[in-house]
């Protein structure tokens, strides 16, 4: 595991961000994994100024999504859905039918898991972005979730839900309960994983990441097992490593 430990978000943001820009000129057919929250936001930041400045193009990449909130329309101002537009896709080239977010709203959400996890077999992803969870979750893998998981129908923790009710009005009674997510084994399968993490609140799921037992408790702690791993921490977000 490469640990980047950087002074704050804004130099995580920059960090992170030369990191995509370099594996898509590297190779201008990636497969991207891309995530959401507010860790990536100044990352996408960064994408969209060097698109703007340097052209550097997204024509023939394309991008898989880790996750998606279950029973919000998709044009709804908080599904990832949205995010991902407003936070990057509508600023740089990429194609939009080379843009692939699992369909929280479908009639059938188990088939459209299963549909995205043959995507994903047909696809390997090349460079998988991750924020973390403060209980450690990866994409909306909640601690317990094994370590084989597939793309599924999963149950947000009570922890999770009242971290992102500051998106919903701060009213946890309006943010979803379930979500579509890749499973933790769906994200191994990414040749590169590159993990983000910014702030105090992240210090405990970094440290147990990093340095705590691998264990199904703690979602992150897998990422031990994966062959190449790039962290970018901030200082308070590294504050209680060894
Ligand atoms: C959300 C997302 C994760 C994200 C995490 C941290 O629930 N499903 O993909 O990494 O929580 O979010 P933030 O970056 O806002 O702290």
């Amino acid at each position: 595991m490469k640990i980047i430990k950087v002074k704050n978000y804004e130099e995580m943001s920059k960090k992170a961000a030369k990191i995509i820009i370099e594996a898509v000129k590297n190779n201008p057919e990636i497969n991207l994994g891309l995530a959401t929250g507010g860790s990536p936001v100044g990352l996408y930041e960064n994408l969209v100024k060097d698109y703007k400045e340097n052209a550097t193009s997204y024509k023939n990449a394309k991008s898989f999504n880790l996750d998606e909130y279950m029973g919000l329309p998709q044009d709804h101002a908080q599904t990832y859905y949205t995010f991902m537009h407003e936070n990057l896709f509508n600023h740089i080239d990429i194609k939009e039918e080379n843009i692939y977010i699992p369909k929280g709203d479908s009639a059938n959400a188990s088939e459209t898991a299963n549909e995205y996890e043959e995507l994903l077999k047909e696809n390997q992803i090349d460079l998988q972005l991750l924020g973390i969870g403060t209980n450690g979750h990866i994409g909306f893998n909640e601690p317990g979730s094994k370590f084989d998981g597939k793309t599924d129908i999963v149950a947000l923790t009570p922890e999770t839900i009242q971290a992102n009710a500051r998106y919903f009005e701060g009213n946890h009674d309006l943010v979803p309960t379930k979500a579509i997510s890749m499973g933790v084994g769906t994200i191994m399968q990414a040749k590169t994983i590159l993990l983000i993490a910014s702030g105090k609140n992240k210090a405990e799921a970094i440290k147990g990441l990093v340095e705590g037992q691998v264990s199904e408790n703690l979602p992150a702690s897998v990422l031990q097992n994966h062959a190449d791993v790039i962290l970018v921490i901030d200082e308070e977000a590294a504050s209680l490593l060894s």
